[in-house]
């Protein structure tokens, strides 16, 4: 990062004002390096949530959320969308620029080299019980695999974090084909190498030994996409997990697992559940109007499910592609008078056109469309967020190398202190000539245990 000049913090409590570098990165807003604050001032900033603090520098993912920009290692989504499959996009996302011909080759035959499962981790299944969530199955299989490989787990060895990275990359739909072939009752259908990664894929989830399966091609191509549309997205909180576990010296194994079961949580990976659920419950297209006014009301709860998004205020750009897929994957299965893609379509356009959406700058995110489309191609509910587990692996492995191969990346993050009874801790020097620790007790807020020997 380029240095741009300085901020000067100036303080009401009489310290020294406090003089901090700004540097400016290649693309976004400059930053202000508070690193030096604590030492210099001893005291911290107070940022709940990050919402103001850049946690690292990366080149993986950028997004301008104002002008609706996504760029992966530089090259805008829609094109990476609709140029290259989404091997193609995990190498770019890997290795910082998109693989030729030769390399392309040879990057999907190691991942197809690696989607087997250990024949003893398959029988871990059969400790699950046959209801478990999809999601609760990955995070304990992904977290097992560390217990597999042993001899390739030295994260200091670049080759070792390669061979875990492919590793993931490629067992992770397997996993996922097994959590759902378990709780269905059918047998585990293994890997196929002579199909490419999503027909693979989709050849363990849906085909039986019983009869042949050939993936739709126009769905492959669909799925390829939406897997390219959720592969990486700068530092939200699974992203964060990812690091943060790894930033201990965690194995790769576990650091993706960890980020899994963040991703679980429905504020991450459940948005497109509940806009189809929302759906459901509008039911009609002649009760938009209602729900519509419902989502205007400030004393009612209910948002519309699908739009908005924290960083995108002009518009998501996966939003756009995941509308076209949508309308290619319901035509190519005959579901174009499906009633919820025909009310999806309806409360798109009449949001679109209210002003209480267009002033708030409220438009349909990636979750809108990718429900109906992972519904109409016959993935059960359940499984949508396992669907964002798969490709969001190459997006947490990247930034997993990149937080490894940064001598600043050492995660140790700060409090404001609050004493037990929730008010600010009272910081004053507490050392005091007073022989009953009691009278420190509005001081410090400490508390003694009175406790006999048992
Ligand atoms: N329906 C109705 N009103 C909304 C919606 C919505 N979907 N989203 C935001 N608003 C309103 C808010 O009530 C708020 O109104 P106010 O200014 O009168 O207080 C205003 O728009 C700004 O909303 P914020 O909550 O401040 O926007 P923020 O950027 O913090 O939140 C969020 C974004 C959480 C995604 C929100 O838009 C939302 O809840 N959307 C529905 C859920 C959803 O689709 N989530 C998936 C996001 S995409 C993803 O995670 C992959």
């Amino acid at each position: 990062m380029v240095s741009k000049g300085t901020a000067t913090l100036n303080f009401s409590n009489g310290h020294p004002p406090v003089e901090l570098p700004i540097y400016s990165g290649s693309v976004g807003p400059d930053v202000v390096d508070i690193r030096a604050l604590g030492g210099k001032a001893g005291m911290f900033t107070y940022d709940p949530g990050f919402m103001s603090t850049a946690s690292c520098s990366s080149t993986i993912t950028y997004i301008d959320g104002d002008k609706g920009v996504l760029l992966y290692r530089g090259y805008p989504i829609e094109q990476l969308a609709q140029q290259c499959d989404f091997l193609e996009v995990c190498y770019l996302l890997l290795n910082g620029e998109l693989p030729n011909a030769p390399q392309k080759q040879q990057f999907d035959d190691t991942v197809k080299r690696h989607t087997m499962l250990h024949e003893q981790l398959v029988r871990f299944y059969s400790g699950f019980r046959r209801d478990a969530h999809p999601m609760a199955v990955m995070v304990g299989v992904v977290g097992a695999l560390s217990a597999f490989y042993h001899e390739a787990m030295d994260i200091s060895d670049a080759r070792h974090r390669e061979v875990s990275a492919f590793r993931l990359i490629a067992k992770l739909p397997t996993i996922t084909a097994m959590a759902y072939k378990y709780n269905q009752g059918q047998p585990f259908m293994y890997p196929r190498n002579s199909l490419n990664y999503v027909e693979n894929f989709m050849h363990m989830m849906f085909a039986t030994p019983c009869e042949e399966y050939r993936p739709n091609p126009v769905l492959v191509r669909a799925l390829d996409r939406i897997l390219i549309l959720h592969a990486d997205h700068e530092q939200n909180a699974s992203t964060s997990t990812v690091r943060l576990a790894g930033s201990s010296g965690a194995n790769p194994f576990a650091c993706i697992s960890a980020g899994i079961a963040c991703l679980w949580g429905p504020a991450h990976g459940g948005a497109n559940e509940a806009c189809l659920k929302m759906l459901e419950e509008i039911g009609d297209v002649s009760r938009i109007g209602q729900y519509i006014k419902r989502a205007k009301d400030k004393d009612d709860s209910f948002k519309l499910m699908g739009f908005g998004h924290r960083v995108y205020k002009n518009f998501d750009p996966r939003a756009k592609l995941m509308r076209e897929t949508c309308h290619g994957v319901l035509n190519e299965l005959g579901l174009k008078d499906d009633r919820l893609f025909k009310l999806a379509v309806e409360l798109e356009k009449i949001a679109l056109e209210d002003d209480y959406f267009i002033s708030k700058k409220l438009y349909p995110n990636v979750d809108f469309y990718s429900g109906l489309i992972y519904q109409a191609m016959g993935f059960p509910v359940a499984m949508f967020p396992v669907l964002f587990a798969i490709p969001r692996t190459s997006g947490w492995l990247a930034q997993w190398q990149e937080m490894r191969a940064d001598a600043e990346q050492k995660h140790r993050l700060r409090q404001a202190g609050r004493g037990p009874d929730g008010e600010a801790q009272i910081t004053e020097d507490p050392d005091h000539d007073a022989p009953d620790v009691r009278e420190l007790l509005p001081l410090r807020k400490q508390r003694v245990l009175h406790r006999g020997l048992v």
